[in-house]
């Protein structure tokens, strides 16, 4: 593996701890109620394992698969679905979980085709908010760390489906 093409930029420590931090805040937003957390697969996959658990209470866990990049490092502004939700999320508050928003375009065709299947109320959260290349105006309602105009991997995020298993945020130079 080509290690010395990435530097660390949010080490694991940061990053556990930024989210029991975000965790809590959720919980008591949303108080007793139950929540349907839905994460947006791949890259989401490690933050939703660590951010249910620390929203802790009544969770359900939901996944929906989608793919914009198509393995380069530039979004193709295609949004793709390769995997629906499993159950209905009518009447239920949803919270969206991401990796990453960098254009806003994954989350802000997500939550159209979200908001028409009736929730309860429909919030999101991304551990990573990357604001310099965004081109709709999308407002994450949970933000773990708000980022540089890098290219990063690790912790879920890929190139090329690797480094997704690091348990750090990492940017990639090439
Ligand atoms: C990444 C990320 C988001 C999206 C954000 O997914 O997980 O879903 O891109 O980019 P945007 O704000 O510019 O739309 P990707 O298509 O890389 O698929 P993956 O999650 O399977 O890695």
């Amino acid at each position: 593996m080509a290690r010395e093409q990435l530097s660390v930029l949010i080490p694991e420590d940061r990053l556990q701890a930024r989210i029991r931090e975000l965790g809590a805040k959720i919980r008591a937003d949303y108080g007793d109620e139950p929540l349907t957390v839905i994460g947006v697969l791949k890259g989401s996959f490690i933050f939703m394992a660590d951010i249910v658990r620390a929203i802790g209470g009544d969770v359900r866990c939901e996944f929906l698969g989608v793919s914009s990049y198509h393995g380069g490092t530039r979004t193709t502004g295609v949004v793709r679905i390769t995997d629906d939700l499993r159950n209905p999320i009518e009447g239920q508050h949803c919270l969206v979980v991401e990796d990453i928003i960098d254009t806003g375009l994954t989350m802000d065709y997500l939550l159209k085709i979200l908001a028409v299947r009736g929730p309860k109320s429909l919030r999101t959260c991304s551990l990573l908010d990357k604001p310099a290349h965004r081109e709709v105006d999308i407002t994450c309602d949970y933000v773990g760390f708000s980022i540089p105009d890098e290219f990063v991997v690790g912790y879920g995020l890929d190139l090329g489906e690797r480094y997704r298993n690091l348990p750090y945020i990492a940017v990639y130079s090439p």
